[in-house]
């Protein structure tokens, strides 16, 4: 199928990073074959799946520029058993030089296109502005996950972004959808992060995901062990809240089956 997922919000620190690392493990557990492309040259999600973000050869910025194939940048089977295109400061060349070529903009899509059939879903871990990068992981993409916290001003920040779909939307990219908002480092005790939420499902509707992360210490230890926490420690909050989005997500892609009603089948009077 290859569907391709950006996890995208131009704000840093709110679990772009963290989400894409153990989304993309607790699907593989669900038996789905997944690629992570890192497109943020601090390349954590490189570093997450237990790839030293130093020692890699070639980097998906090799790709963006031409001189790789993705054959010869992917790392196949990393610990958590998804595939990764890994990226780290090299990035930057990328974000710089793309300005100047022609066809800007779909570089990345352009060099995806042979390699997403064998997948199930892709997921592209963005980098925390609205530049170069996202914009390809954009137009590449068929929806955008946005991980956010319940802050204030949380609506008022996700307004470019949404912008920015919409644009895309209009121009380089009419398929892309808003596949879900994702509330992470969550507390439901916080009278903020309910009055959030509300406005969240008043804008978003159904977008907004029911499941929620809670802030939870071993989600953030386990990058340091290049883990996700599903490997790290599979019995914490953590781990289970991702296994339990992963059960969402995969859930919210079936076609919805229109409801044949009982009427419908039962003999007319
Ligand atoms: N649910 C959570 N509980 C505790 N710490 C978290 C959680 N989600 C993310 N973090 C930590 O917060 C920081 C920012 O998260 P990260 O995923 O890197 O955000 P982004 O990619 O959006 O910049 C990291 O240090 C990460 O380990
Ligand atoms: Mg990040």
């Amino acid at each position: 199928m290859g569907k391709i997922i950006a996890l995208a919000n131009q704000k840093g620190g709110v679990g772009k990073t963290t989400t894409c690392v153990n989304l993309a493990a607790s699907l593989v557990v669900a038996k789905q074959k997944i690629l992570l492309v890192d497109l943020d040259p601090q390349g954590n999600a490189t570093m997450g799946s237990g790839v030293n973000k130093q020692s890699v050869s070639k980097s998906i910025n090799d790709v963006l520029m031409g001189r790789a194939t993705v054959e010869e940048v992917l790392i196949k089977n990393t610990a958590a058993g998804y595939d990764l295109l890994p990226g780290n400061g090299q990035l930057t060349e990328a974000e710089v030089k793309l300005l100047a070529v022609e066809g800007r903009e779909t570089k990345l899509k352009e060099a995806l296109q042979g390699i997403v059939p064998a997948y199930d879903y892709v997921l592209f871990d963005c980098p925390p502005s609205l530049n170069m990068l996202t914009v390809n992981s954009l137009v590449a993409a068929d929806s955008v996950l946005i991980p956010m916290q319940c802050e204030y001003y949380a609506l008022e920040g996700l307004s470019a972004l949404v912008d920015t779909i919409q644009t895309l939307c209009r121009s380089a990219n009419p398929k892309l959808r808003i596949e879900g908002l994702l509330r992470t480092m969550y507390d439901p005790r916080n009278r903020l992060s309910q009055e959030v939420t509300a406005e969240l499902v008043q804008h978003f509707g159904n977008k907004v995901y029911k499941t929620v992360i809670p802030r939870n210490v071993r989600l953030a230890e386990a990058p340091s062990h290049g883990l996700p926490v599903l490997h790290y420690d599979k019995y914490s909050r953590g781990a289970a809240s991702y296994l339990a989005l992963a059960g969402e997500f995969l859930k919210r892609q079936q076609p919805v089956i229109a409801e044949t009603t009982e009427a419908q089948t039962q003999p007319a009077e």
